[in-house]
């Protein structure tokens, strides 16, 4: 049986309790840890959950039969807390984005590497089916080569969610809707692309006249073998309406799944190409659905290497990094209106917490600050299944 501990009992928490809960019988929730320690009870209730109440993650380093750690706070504690339950020789999942600067991200690797722990970062949209069957159809490139892909990572936020004490600001949230929303789809699209050597971006604040941090990004990209993507990352968006479109040599194949094939007629002009697109519908049709979705599924792949003894989860630190490096490269294009080439070196001005926020524009004072709200309702990115005919 493996016993965690949640440190931090906010809105996420949840999605991490119920993931476990999936488990019974392979892991318990033997402590929750918050600042707030009457949040941490309120869970407890809630969850009808035997676990013990702390108000700082030291507490949990007094008892030895804890493994592994579910940290749920805000991303300038990541690194900390991290490096401490690791040093303590505990097993972290760390909910999204890693850290809030490369350096944070690098001292988090060195104290894996130190102590062999496993240190995994949430990105729980990889765990939907539609999106592990793009990946597979990007692999055996079913499509052909991916000559562009187009990221829609928009969402909708209102005035009063830059509210809470710790967002909107570059100190504590460390970035917008960059770093904190798009994160989920960097990551994926790093997964399915690998990083960009080159990327210019636009950074922007549109609507949210109460925070530091954009609420608006766009990041043309270019790879090494000459393909290219643009990721809009956005709080402005009604509908939220998430989308990855690989326009492919042969095919366009999207999350949420749809395929369309083009062929060229005598003059260069397109005509569809059923064949192709049936022959690519046929495919995506053979490949299973996952049997864990979301945070489930996440917690499921980390907690089968821990009682397989092996290190071979999904999302590893590195993916987490490298998801900050494409996030820092996007705030240096878009605050020096230059194009930015990866990787960025270690004395590169935006690689520290303190280089970056000597580097950005605050676009807003932050005016309100409430303590807490109540964690009843938040989204955590599409299930991508809207136009999948399997369901
Ligand atoms: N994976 C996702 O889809 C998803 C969705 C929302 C939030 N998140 C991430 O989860 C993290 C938390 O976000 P949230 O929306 O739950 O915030 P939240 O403010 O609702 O919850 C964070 C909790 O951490 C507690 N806390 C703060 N500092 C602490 C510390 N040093 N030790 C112990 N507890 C501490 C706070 O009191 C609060 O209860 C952020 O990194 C955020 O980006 C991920």
């Amino acid at each position: 049986m493996i016993n965690v501990a949640i440190i931090g009992t906010g809105n996420i928490a949840p999605s991490h309790i119920e993931g476990y809960a999936a488990f019974k019988d392979r892991c318990k929730i033997a402590a929750l840890v918050d600042i707030y320690p009457e949040k941490a009870q309120a869970i407890k209730e809630k969850y009808h959950l035997d676990a013990d109440v702390y108000d700082s993650h030291e507490k949990l380093f007094e008892r030895d039969d804890i493994h592994l750690i579910s940290i749920c706070t805000p991303p300038y504690t990541h690194a900390q807390i991290s490096i401490d339950c690791m040093n303590h020789g505990l097993d972290v999942l760390c909910e999204k984005p890693m850290a809030a600067s490369l350096a944070e991200c690098d001292a988090m690797i060195d104290a894996r590497d130190k102590t062999g722990q496993r240190l995994s970062i949430i990105s729980q949209n990889r765990f939907r089916s539609p999106i592990m069957k793009l990946k597979n159809l990007l692999d055996q490139k079913v499509a052909g080569r991916v000559l562009h892909a187009q990221v829609d990572s928009v969402w909708w936020r209102g005035h009063s969610y830059y509210d809470l004490w710790w967002r909107g600001t570059w100190e504590k949230e460390g970035g917008g809707c960059t770093l904190n929303h798009a994160v989920h789809h960097i990551d994926m699209l790093n997964w399915m692309k690998g990083l960009p050597v080159e990327i210019t971006a636009i950074v922007n604040n549109l609507n949210h006249d109460n925070a530091e941090v954009e609420d608006f990004s766009v990041a043309i990209s270019k790879y090494e073998d000459g393909s290219m993507s643009t990721m809009m990352s956005s709080l402005v968006h009604h509908g939220e309406e998430q989308q990855f479109i690989f326009q492919c040599e042969q095919a366009k194949i999207c999350a949420p799944w749809s395929v369309a094939a083009f062929k060229s007629r005598p003059n260069g002009f397109g005509e569809p190409y059923p064949e192709k697109q049936k022959e690519i519908e046929d495919y995506y049709r053979t490949l299973e659905d996952l049997e864990y979705e979301g945070h489930a599924g996440q917690i499921d792949n980390v907690i089968r290497s821990i009682e397989n003894g092996h290190k071979n989860f999904l999302v590893q630190a590195e993916d987490g990094r490298r998801t900050l490096e494409y996030i820092t490269a996007v705030y240096k294009s878009g605050f020096s209106s230059q194009k930015v080439c990866l990787p960025l070196e270690k004395d590169d001005p935006f690689y520290t917490v303190e280089g970056i926020q000597a580097n950005v524009e605050k676009f807003y004072e932050k005016t309100g600050s409430v303590e807490n709200f109540d964690p009843e309702f938040i989204t955590t990115g599409n299930d991508y299944s809207k136009y999948n005919y399997d369901k």
